[in-house]
């Protein structure tokens, strides 16, 4: 048996924290890569993800130091009207995702692929990821399905795309599967397990979980290399991702329990709304001061 010399075995792998190189709270400026990503896990440093659909929410999250930024198709319930995710479409994405990218600096900006642009084979979400990555300067894509995407993930690294999987309850599937939690059960955790073993083995550099049992979720965690994004999964990811109006208290109605509203916008920006009406109504606005002369 052969020993490797001090000067050839491999250097110990760092133990203590940098905060320079931190996701959250780095110094750098250069925008984030997944190898950063990929070094986080190694470190084992939590980090935050939220969606943005537009430039300007985008370059506050940017200023505010959110190292991962999705364009999630869940612009389609939050910024598009439509009722759920389905009806999204790829040049949508790309027209939401080339603004992210221009308000941001410094994060990774990953695009959802939406239903029906990787669906029918790797060739097609190739076809697809490459319009997002070409023409709007994203650094990654997302797409749902861990075993029933496998050819799509291989093909899309392979080809220099990094590839983030979305496990548990994936919204484009509402039709068939509800939008109900998953992985409940011995054979749903099983499967779920298998899912997230295959995206990382077909080369994806992290997994979200949504709606997925906290305890399931944290043996995914340890189960694998690449990080896990969860939520409404428990605390035991490596990550934690929100919808944006959500997150601020800009969506309507009754918000599911895995939501931290974190403001009140919808509540501003009405009150703001209602001022300004009642001003312009009332002949107090506009004032001496707002006129040109
Ligand atoms: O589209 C989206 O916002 C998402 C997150 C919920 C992970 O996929």
């Amino acid at each position: 048996m052969t020993q490797l010399s001090a000067a050839q075995s491999p250097a110990p792998k760092e133990r203590t924290s940098d905060s320079s190189k931190t996701l959250y709270g780095g110094k750098g400026t250069r925008r984030i890569t997944v190898r950063d990503i990929t070094a986080a896990k190694e470190r084992g440093e939590k980090w935050p993800m939220l969606t943005a659909y537009d430039a300007m929410t985008a370059s506050v999250f940017d200023e505010a130091g959110i190292p991962v930024m999705l364009v999630g198709d869940s612009a389609g319930n939050c910024h598009l009207g439509y009722d759920t995710t389905v009806p999204v479409t790829l040049d949508e994405m790309a027209i939401l995702s080339a603004a992210v990218v221009r308000g941001t600096s410094r994060a990774l900006i990953v695009a959802d692929l939406p239903f029906g642009s990787y669906q029918e084979g790797p060739v097609q979400a190739l076809r697809s990821a490459t319009r997002l990555v070409k023409e709007a300067g994203v650094g990654a894509v997302k797409l749902e399905g861990g075993e029933r995407s496998l050819a799509q993930t291989e093909l899309l690294v392979s080809s220099g795309i990094p590839v983030m999987s979305h496990l548990g309850l994936t919204p484009q599937s509402v039709n068939t599967m509800g939008y109900r939690v998953q992985g409940r059960g011995e054979e749903a955790a099983h499967q779920l397990l298998r899912d997230a073993k295959s995206a990382e083995a077909a080369g994806a550099f992290a997994v979200v979980l949504e709606l997925v049992p906290a305890e399931l979720a944290a043996e995914v965690t340890r189960s694998l290399h690449i990080p896990t994004v969860g939520i409404g999964a428990g605390s035991a990811c490596d990550a934690q991702v929100l919808v944006w109006t959500d997150m601020l208290g800009l969506t309507g109605g009754k918000m599911p329990r895995f939501v931290k509203q974190y403001a009140d916008l919808r509540g501003v920006m009405g009150d703001a709304a209602k001022a300004f009406a009642e001003d312009v109504v009332g002949g107090a606005f506009p004032a001496a001061e707002h006129a040109v002369h």
